[in-house]
């Protein structure tokens, strides 16, 4: 698609809704990345964009999360939107509106579309059976029923596949299942069900999914499944439920599924409401002119590229111009772990490292595809250093001294070589081009091939050489005028990628890097003197984050949450001999002080009869240090020590807990430090 910057286009752009039960990570920033590229690409040349996104809060993982911690789903969504937003601030990602799904937008825009769904005769009920927790009263969906593996007799496995040998099954085909939940043996159930007669927008489909609106390879996959036969999908849920109540059955529910998509609408609705002169159905109608873009993952690709254009084809609404979707992070090539430390939190990352390093990484390695994207900790290190840090900082660097010291900081009035010049001014179209199409790393290859040419250009000039040379003093300034035009045109086309970058460049240029029409030089004009404007990446921030990341897994581990037996189900019988392989001792905390820097835990000191141990232990929440030390406890004494970020631990003290509270064990008195506890 060849970029149109003449006419002004409307253009509505969202993101996937995140869940509101878990943090943002760096496989989620893969996309919120790569939209905001994209949608401040959009602004940038002129056009009418709106970036929209919404916390997805429906469902029985975030109504369990919240009863786990005690808490309302209402509660935890809020808590958890609150840390998205922060999150998605500090990465500079440029909404112009965050939602979210539990909303009263979204309710209304959920029940108008049901009803036009209805009413065209696309929904139908019947009756179905599933596997029911005759304790928690809950239906069970395959993921919260675990038994062992009916082929290779695994234990633990999930009700709809087995980790270990791969086979898919029923759930009922489970040996000995189990209520992930309660522990509890599901019973069959039967209920009413309500679902979206998506078989009769096959024919719309196979159609609309080689129209242009999704990559070949999403199509080709999509054309898998319509070949093989849609299926109606089931849009209900019985209570309880976190969701919204379906208008004409009381105690069914949406499935989360249903109305998170309509979470797009019910955030750009929200938008208008707020901003005068914005018109929702300019953009949703059926004929409208604007266009529609969702950045998604490869994994929920049948959600948006299937249910969602046949729904809102039955409701009367527009279709997607386009789903635009994405492969999957790895770190250091592979899956994000929890155990190497490559499983890193959005916030990790902030703590340690600046976010436009992570920014420019991406967008140097994402294409239009769906190929999972690599994340190599050593050479990010390397292509931002040597990419922003050597390349393009260094144009302005080397060139700003003989401008604010030589012409009190006034840039020459000739373009020193025209033919320079124009390579990199008339890049531009090659260049928006790439940011339209989601060619992304050929943008940046394209632009880090100018900033080369900048480079040897002023090296070949020399201009620190020629300054000492007298009566030169006017080729230094055309030299270093060039430079500093050329390092301007090249945050411009860096500016979607490194916002605050681009910021602090036109505080220096004292001027705005606008790509609205075509590239002119600066001349005889006025610039700042030059601070530096990205520091390194160094190694041991990188490190540090790896550790962090390591750290919140391990604090996470060390506060016992659990709940009664009903909760909690007891783990799989031992024998004898492996209990006697934990060797239990009596503690007696000699010392305990807070840990700078962690939320969870104290640091104690542990005498176990003539031996010292130190220990870190997630009991911050229910314990000051002082009333801790002199008293007994149990300590794990035989446990493999854990390197934290603050320290060595050195075993574990024994402690239950749940979310009110949490209870040190501590033996009768007369027990003495060191004794064995069996
Ligand atoms: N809530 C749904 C989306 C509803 S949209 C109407 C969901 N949420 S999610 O939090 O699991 O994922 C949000 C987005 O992040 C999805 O597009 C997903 O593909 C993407 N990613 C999640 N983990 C990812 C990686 N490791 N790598 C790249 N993208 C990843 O799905
Ligand atoms: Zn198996």
């Amino acid at each position: 698609m060849t970029e149109r910057m003449s006419q002004r286009r409307k253009i509505l752009v969202t993101s996937a809704l995140p869940y509101a039960n878990g943090s943002i990570h760096l496989g989620h920033l893969v996309e919120y990345i790569q939209t905001d590229i994209w949608a401040r690409f959009q602004k940038m040349r002129g056009h009418e964009c709106y970036y929209v996104c919404a916390d997805d809060a429906h469902g029985t993982a975030i109504m369990l999360k919240a009863e786990q911690r005690g808490i309302t789903p209402e509660e935890l969504i809020a808590q958890v939107r609150a840390e998205h937003e922060a999150d998605f601030g500090d990465f500079l990602i440029e909404f112009d509106n965050y939602h979210s799904t539990h909303t009263d937008e979204n309710r209304e825009m959920s029940s108008l579309i049901y009803n036009r769904l209805r009413e065209n005769g696309h929904i139908a009920t019947r009756e179905i059976t599933q596997a029911f927790d005759p304790e928690k009263n809950l239906f069970l969906a395959d993921r919260y029923i675990k038994g062992t593996c009916p082929k290779c007799k695994t234990d633990d496995q999930y009700g709809d596949n087995c980790e270990a040998c791969g086979a898919t099954y029923a759930p009922t085909d489970l040996i000995n299942p189990k209520s992930a939940i309660s522990g509890a043996t599901p019973i069959e159930k039967a209920s009413t069900h309500y679902f979206f007669k998506l078989p009769e927008f096959s024919d719309f489909l196979k159609e609309w999914t080689r129209a242009g609106h999704v990559q070949d390879e999403v199509a080709n996959k999509l054309g898998e499944w319509l070949d093989s036969g849609l299926h109606e999908w089931d849009i209900s849920r019985d209570a309880p439920y976190f969701g919204f109540e379906i208008p004409d059955a009381p105690g069914k529910y949406f499935y989360v599924w249903l109305d998170a998509p309509i979470g797009y609408m019910a955030s750009f609705k929200n938008l208008c409401q707020k901003k005068e002169g914005l018109e929702f159905d300019a953009f949703w109608k059926q004929d409208s002119e604007a266009e529609l873009y969702h950045f998604i993952g490869k994994d929920i690709v049948n959600f948006h590229a299937l249910f969602w254009p046949a729904m809102l084809t039955s409701a009367n609404f527009r279709t997607p111009t386009r789903v635009c979707v994405h492969g999957f992070l790895t770190v250091n090539g592979k899956k994000m772990s929890k155990s190497r430390g490559t499983f890193i939190n959005a916030r990790s990352y902030l703590d340690n490292l600046n976010p436009e390093y992570l920014r420019y990484y991406f967008a140097a390695k994402l294409s239009s595809g769906v190929d999972d994207l690599d994340l190599n900790l050593d050479d990010f290190i390397q292509r931002v250093n040597s990419d922003l840090v050597g390349k393009v900082v260094n144009i302005a660097s080397r060139c700003a001294k003989f401008i604010t010291k030589g012409n009190n900081g006034v840039l020459s009035n000739t373009v020193a070589d025209e033919a320079l010049w124009q390579q990199v001014a008339g890049a531009a179209d090659s260049i928006a081009n790439h940011y339209e199409n989601r060619e992304f790393s050929k943008a940046v290859r394209e632009i880090m091939a100018l900033a080369d040419a900048a480079n040897e250009y002023i090296a070949a000039k020399e201009p620190w050489k020629l300054s000492k040379e007298p009566g030169r003093e006017q080729d230094v300034l055309d030299i270093c005028s060039l430079g500093i035009n050329l390092f301007r045109a090249l945050m411009v086309y860096l500016k979607p990628i490194l916002p605050a970058m681009a910021m602090e460049s036109e505080a220096f240029l004292n001027d705005n890097l606008s790509w609205d029409s075509e590239l002119r030089p600066l001349k005889d004009h006025h610039i700042n003197k030059f601070k530096p404007l990205m520091q390194r990446v160094e190694q041991d921030k990188v490190d540090a984050m790896l550790e962090a990341s390591k750290e919140a897994v391990a604090e996470a581990s060390t506060k016992p949450i659990t709940g009664p037996l009903a909760d909690e189900p007891l783990a799989d019988e031992i024998g004898f001999d492996d209990f006697i392989k934990v060797d239990l001792r009596v503690a007696l905390i000699t010392k305990a002080t807070h840990v700078d820097g962690a939320d969870k835990l104290l640091q104690l000191t542990l005498d176990i009869g003539g031996e010292t141990r130190n220990v870190f232990s997630g009991i911050k929440s229910s314990y000051q240090p002082e009333d801790l030390e002199g008293r007994l406890t149990v300590m794990v004494a035989n446990l493999a020590p854990r390197k934290m970020r603050f320290g060595l631990s050195e075993g574990m003290v024994l402690a239950s807990g749940d979310s009110e509270g949490i209870y040190l064990l501590s033996p009768d008195s007369g027990a003495k430090p060191g004794q064995r506890v069996t």
